[in-house]
């Protein structure tokens, strides 16, 4: 288990994170830190109230995603594969190893995957939702998981750094890049990096 620094506070006007939000795709060769990264992570889906809450909605709390993080230049962590645990805000390693070339070869080959220094990989369980409101449950998932990444755009402006909504890729190639359970299905990929000004 690897514990993550605390979020950082973001101070950065929402107004202004809404209206510069654009989806990036080239990145400067620069490190995310981790610090950064825990922010994401947290944003997405970190624990924001003792009764376990968290930062995006969820249909009855059921917490239906799961996030993983494909680490290729993060300041302070190994390249590799890892699980996010909201309850301990904290890592768990599923692969070693820099992916992130192997994950964009999953996407048709999206270069801005392939080049991030990180991709966020939203999986889902669908069973935690559905078995709760059935085939309702379905919708359900697909509206959260855009909760997620939506906060992960604005938290991504708030911090210069930026991301994309990535839909297209493999998911059974996805699945095996990233070591998903079974039972976990890719539903969204969002690579991030210190966006290249003016493109
Ligand atoms: C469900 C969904 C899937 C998407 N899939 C991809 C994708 O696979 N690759 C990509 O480059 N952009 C993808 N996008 C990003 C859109 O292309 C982008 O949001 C759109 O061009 C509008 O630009 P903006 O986000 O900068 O406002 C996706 C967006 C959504 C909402």
């Amino acid at each position: 288990m690897i514990a993550l620094p605390p979020p950082l506070e973001l101070n950065y006007p929402l107004g202004r994170a809404i209206a510069k939000r654009r989806s990036r795709r080239s990145w400067l060769r620069k490190p995310v830190e981790l610090e950064k990264v825990s922010t994401l992570l947290w944003a997405a889906q970190g624990v924001t109230s003792k009764e376990g809450f968290r930062a995006s909605p969820s249909a009855g709390a059921t917490y239906p995603l799961e996030l993983y993080l494909v680490a290729c230049d993060v300041a302070g962590l190994e390249p590799g594969v890892y699980c996010y645990s909201p309850g301990e805000h904290s890592l768990r390693i599923v692969a070693k190893g820099s992916l992130c070339r192997e994950l964009g070869k999953a996407c048709l080959n999206q270069e801005w995957v392939s080049t991030a220094p990180l991709n966020i990989v939203i999986a889902a369980v669908f069973e935690r939702t559905t078995g709760y409101y059935g085939r309702r449950g379905v919708g359900y998932v697909y509206i959260e998981v855009g909760h997620a990444a939506q906060n992960i755009y604005l938290a991504s402006e708030a911090m210069d750094l930026g991301t994309v909504a990535v839909g297209a890729f493999y998911d059974d190639e996805v699945a095996r890049v990233v070591n998903l359970s079974r039972g976990e299905k890719p539903l969204y990929i969002l690579p991030v990096g210190y966006p290249i000004p003016g493109r």
